[in-house]
């Protein structure tokens, strides 16, 4: 199969290490074939799944089986995280064994069911995964603010979209990021913070990193598109944990994060849930009924070549930090994040100049596409997708099959 790129942009295969692809266990959400479909469609050559499926991958047999169904379906490259819990720490060099890319930890509670870890056992936690040189990657919010002001709005009977924002502060984030780097400046453990959405939380990073810890970031197309006012004008539907914060932060994340350099990582937090469970018929009842998190990604690559044509960062700093530096980061370069050609070349083929506005959201390929980009406009969009050579995706038409894709393997 031979694309015409003419007139086209060229680069790396973008890559995606935080999607949420369900499978096992939360099928009626999404699963391999489907995410890695979107992922196709949106120029997205590997994928790093998140371990709160059901059950958690929190076991070597739980993270074949992941790997197994991903074997068994995916249309592009991926790979998964293990998740560390208080009660698997003695796993993790099993865990590191049966191939995970990395760890992650949920600081407070998340979608899924997935105890916290206490400090000690965070601590515990990284002076074994220091073992296996791997990273750790964590959510960075301090459960304990949140679970309180969640609490006290339920009570005080506050439950609009915007009030579930605010019970999750951003001290919760900047705090939970400023202790898991002192725990690490301690432990010598590498540790990355995803999907960092303030502008306070990328300054931790940058303190961090200039106090000489290994400690990486990402943030995502959400944090640098939108404000807080989203949850006025689309409620429910743009609820995320962490969540989307006033435009004074969004500032800071990107003078701080991209423009000075915090945010390594571009990556989207895709998580698909049922527009039931999103409660989309009515986006401003009761947010606490409403569940966090949507898709993300067919609209980042469209979203970050938008930015590129504002001139908010060129296309050097965009491709280094959704492909590149993501590879680097995860120990997947250079067989991913680089540049090659041949039979082992991921490309993404891009439009720059396109110019077109997400109408109806059922025009994606996830098994439910509940997005706040649904109506927003862009500049650029994915033309074509190839991996390891094959094309899997071009102009509208996922033309991989499923089970192309395979896993990234880190330990050959
Ligand atoms: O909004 C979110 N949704 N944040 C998370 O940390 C988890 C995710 C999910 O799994 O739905
Ligand atoms: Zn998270
Ligand atoms: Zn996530």
């Amino acid at each position: 199969r031979v694309v015409d790129a003419a007139g086209n942009v060229l680069v790396p295969g973008i890559v995606d290490c935080h999607i949420h692809n369900r499978e096992p266990g939360l099928e009626y959400k999404e699963d391999w074939r489907s995410a890695t479909r979107a992922a196709a469609a949106g120029g997205v050559t590997t994928v790093v799944g998140m371990p709160n499926t059901d059950p958690v991958i929190d076991r070597p047999e739980h993270l074949e089986l992941k790997f197994d169904r991903g074997e068994a379906s995916a249309h592009v490259d991926f790979q998964s995280y293990a998740v560390v819990t208080s009660e698997n720490l003695d796993l993790i060099p099993d865990l590191d064994e049966a191939g995970a890319l990395g760890f992650k930890i949920f600081l407070g509670s998340t979608v899924g069911d997935v105890p916290p870890p206490n400090d000690g056992e965070v601590l515990e936690a990284m002076e074994r995964i220091r073992e296996t040189g791997k990273r750790l990657g964590f959510h960075e919010e301090n459960g304990e603010i949140v679970d309180h002001y969640t609490e006290r709005f339920k009570t005080e009977g506050r439950n609009r979209p915007i009030d579930h924002a605010h019970s999750r502060p951003v001290i919760a984030e900047r705090e939970a990021v400023e202790r898991t780097i002192t725990f690490a400046a301690e432990t010598g453990t590498k540790i990355h913070m995803f999907h960092v959405s303030s502008g306070a939380a990328a300054e931790a990073v940058a303190r961090g990193k200039a106090r000489g810890v290994d400690v990486t970031a990402e943030t995502t197309p959400h944090y640098l598109w939108f404000t807080e006012d989203v949850l006025r004008e689309k409620g429910n539907v743009a609820r995320v944990q962490p969540p989307i914060r006033d435009a004074d932060e969004r500032e800071r994340l990107w003078a701080i994060g991209i423009d000075d350099g915090a945010i390594d990582c571009i990556a989207t937090d895709h998580a698909p849930h049922t527009p039931e469970e999103k409660g989309v018929d009515d986006p401003f009842a009761d947010t606490w009924e409403s569940i966090s998190g949507f898709v993300g990604l067919e609209t980042e690559v469209p979203a970050m070549l938008t930015f590129v044509d504002r001139g908010r960062l060129t296309i050097e700093e965009w491709v280094r930090r959704h492909s590149t530096r993501p590879a680097q980061v995860w120990g997947m370069y250079p067989r991913k994040g680089s540049l090659q050609i041949g039979t082992d070349a991921d490309l993404t083929i891009v439009d720059p100049d396109a110019e077109w506005t997400l109408e109806d959201r059922r025009d994606l390929h996830s098994k439910h596409c509940v997005t706040p980009f649904e109506g927003e406009s862009f500049t650029g969009k994915t033309v074509a997708t190839i991996v390891r050579g094959e094309v899997v995706y071009e102009n509208g038409d996922v033309v991989g099959d499923s089970g192309y894709g395979t896993r990234v393997d880190v330990d050959e």
